[in-house]
């Protein structure tokens, strides 16, 4: 297995939200301590409902959002978050692809500029070098490359999305964050995308951090795992552990509510009731603890850490018992 890329450690990403004229900020707690690893050629799904701080978690990876707390080991070096240098190397490293094709391409701009803009403020490049790379950039992407002085909006939604891809893979990124890449995307047209995400990941040896609430989609094209709820990990591990034999009653209960992705021993279906606590407020102790039917006593008063247990870590003082 080749080193990891990009190594997170304990981030956190806390905004203080004010509540009243006169009384002191709320703090809520977005992302509060994950850690993981970006493997070159592999890919790390982030799932869990709306509001559990995946695409907050995507926005720390570049450094769009600072994170608040946490480190990061980018190709192997340590690298504190507070280094004015390392936003810079992060940006290089990292790039983003959003949901919507339609709302982060700029529609008075022809594609040629939008795929030649990071090369204009990132290199010296000639524009006819420049030219060259977009047209290939194009190409690689499924593009047509005489297509290089159309505007966004005479494109379909595959094709704005695979523009979204050139664009972010110009200044040749080993990271790439894709958050719900191909949610907004007609079911006909995902596969598409989807494929030529994990053939360009093959090509270019890229580490992808995909974060999708489609757990077949997921099940797909994952390596590993990890699963969230109200900004932290709840259960974290291979493709195979999680979609095998899920462990944290959260993640049976994700499961068992995508029936294409259901596993199929399980002689127990766990349906997730009530809504998802709000994060300004979220629960003492095991902040599922409000949904799960497994609860205890010690659920409400404690936290429970991440521990390993078959070949996966999972935060349930339960694990492996309910
Ligand atoms: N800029 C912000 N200021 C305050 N709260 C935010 C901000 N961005 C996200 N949040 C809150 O953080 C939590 C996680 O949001 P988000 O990362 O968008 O979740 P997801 O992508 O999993 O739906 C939500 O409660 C959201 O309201
Ligand atoms: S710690 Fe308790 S409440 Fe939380 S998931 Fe485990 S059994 Fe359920
Ligand atoms: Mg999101």
């Amino acid at each position: 297995m080749s080193e990891p890329v990009l190594q997170a450690n304990e981030l956190t990403r806390h905004y203080a939200i004010k509540d009243g004229m006169f009384s002191p900020p709320k703090i809520l707690k977005a992302v509060d301590g994950v850690s993981f690893s970006l493997v070159p050629g592999k890919t790390l799904a982030v799932v869990g409902e709306s509001g559990c701080g995946k695409s907050t978690l995507g926005r720390l990876l570049t450094l769009i959002e600072p994170p608040t707390g946490g480190t990061f080991v980018l190709d192997g070096e340590p690298a504190d978050i507070h280094d004015v240098g390392l936003v810079r190397r992060m940006r290089q490293t990292v790039q983003m692809i959003f949901q919507d094709p339609y709302g982060s391409l700029n529609p008075r701009k022809k594609v040629g500029t939008i795929l030649e803009e990071p090369l204009i403020i990132n290199t010296k490049m000639s524009k006819e070098d420049r030219e060259a790379a977009s047209r290939d950039m194009m190409t690689k992407v499924g593009l047509r490359p005489e297509h290089y002085n159309r505007y966004p909006h005479m494109f379909s939604g595959g094709q704005r999305q695979r523009i979204a891809i050139a664009r972010a893979l110009m200044l040749s990124p080993k990271v790439i964050v894709a958050d719900e890449p191909v949610s907004a995307l007609d079911v006909s047209i995902q596969a598409q995308v989807l494929n030529l995400l994990m053939d360009l990941q093959e090509d270019l040896g890229l580490a992808y951090l995909f974060i999708s609430h489609d757990l077949s989609v997921v099940r797909h094209i994952a390596n590993d795992v990890m699963v969230m709820y109200l900004g932290r990990p709840v259960e974290q591990g291979p493709n195979e552990a999680i979609f095998g034999k899920p462990i944290h009653p959260y993640t049976r209960a994700l499961l068992a509510s995508t029936p294409r992705v259901n596993p199929d021993d399980r002689e127990e279906r766990i349906v997730l009731t009530g809504e998802l606590p709000s994060p300004l407020d979220p629960p003492s102790g095991c902040a599922f603890h409000k949904r799960c039917p497994f609860v205890q006593d010690r659920c409400r008063q404690e936290y429970p850490e991440s521990r390993e247990i078959e070949g996966r870590s999972v935060a349930c003082h339960f694990a492996g018992e309910v």
